[in-house]
């Protein structure tokens, strides 16, 4: 869903703008990591977030996400400005992964989503310390919320399991699970599929267009071009902090300083992947 021109002053935008980030910068002393860089997403869109090792895509969800708080700029969720702390962010309903998952390990899969859970319950400490009926009441739901969720990202027969024991695309899933748990409008995703067969990574495509299809938005880096041309509606390349090029994944992909980006990174095989990989029409 894209933004049109038939805006009114007081109506939202088409789709509704969900996130609208302004300028956002994030200096680690001498290093200007994040410079001036903006991002707007509406509801039901998948935006992709690209660029070369060190670009500063996952400093720039930390910034989005009240992880860090950005030495300038603004960010904006459903209208109102959010304070750059963590809890308020995934209380106005935006949720995270991790590029290095960060999930309880010596948890179920279902405990972990269930963890994810309590911050939309309202039992205080003192319901669940005496264990009432409004607190068992609220532990059932979340234990079903949780099921269902898992049985969401393909995990359903998994639930007992630790998240330790699970295989690494399993634990990313179960990551997007605890993530969808919060209730949120918007997902973040950083490098779903990172350490992903092709099989899983296809998987991976699914479960976010299934994700969408659900009413959410979504922002996901990714290293792997086909994935993220493929997947997503817009995309947004940053190099050494900053916005090089924003546009649809056609207009990206055929973008000559984009595949110079990746090529004068010169890392991975990221470059390749830019000139081979197929653009949905
Ligand atoms: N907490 C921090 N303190 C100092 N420098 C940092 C910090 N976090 C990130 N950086 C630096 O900011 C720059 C951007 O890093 P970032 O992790 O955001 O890049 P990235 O685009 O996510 O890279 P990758 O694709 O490798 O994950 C890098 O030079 C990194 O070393
Ligand atoms: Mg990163």
């Amino acid at each position: 869903m894209t933004v049109t021109d038939e805006v009114t002053p007081t109506a939202p935008a088409v789709g509704g703008v969900v996130l609208e980030a302004s300028g956002v910068t994030m200096r680690f002393g001498g290093l200007l990591a994040v410079n001036n860089v903006n991002l707007t997403v509406s509801e039901g869109e998948i935006v992709g977030l690209i660029g070369p090792n060190g670009a500063g895509k996952t400093t720039f969800f930390n910034c989005l996400t009240g992880l860090y708080k950005p030495t300038s700029g603004q960010v904006r969720f459903a209208g109102k400005p959010l304070a750059p702390k963590p809890r308020l962010v995934v209380r106005a309903g935006m949720a995270r992964t991790f590029q290095n998952i960060r999930l309880f390990g010596n948890m179920t899969a279902l405990e972990n989503v269930m963890v994810g859970r309590y911050c939309r319950t309202s039992s205080g400490a003192i319901t669940s310390i005496l264990r009432g009926p409004k607190f068992r009441r609220e532990e059932r739901e979340t234990r079903a919320k949780a099921q269902e969720l898992l049985e969401f990202v393909g995990l359903g027969k998994v639930s007992e399991h630790l998240a330790r024991n699970l295989p690494y695309g399993d634990q990313r899933r179960l990551e997007i699970a605890r993530a969808l748990a919060t209730d949120p409008k918007l997902i973040l995703l950083d490098e779903p599929t990172a350490g992903m067969n092709p099989q899983e990574t296809r998987q991976a495509s699914d479960l976010i267009f299934k994700i969408r299809d659900s009413g959410l938005s979504v922002v996901v880096i990714e290293h792997d071009m086909r994935f993220i041309f493929n997947l997503c509606d817009r995309v947004l390349c940053l190099v050494r902090g900053e916005a090089l090029i924003e546009g649809t994944p056609a207009e990206v992909q055929s973008d000559p300083r984009v595949i110079e980006a990746y090529i004068g990174a010169g890392g991975d095989d990221d470059d390749d992947d830019v000139q081979d990989a197929e653009v949905k029409s």
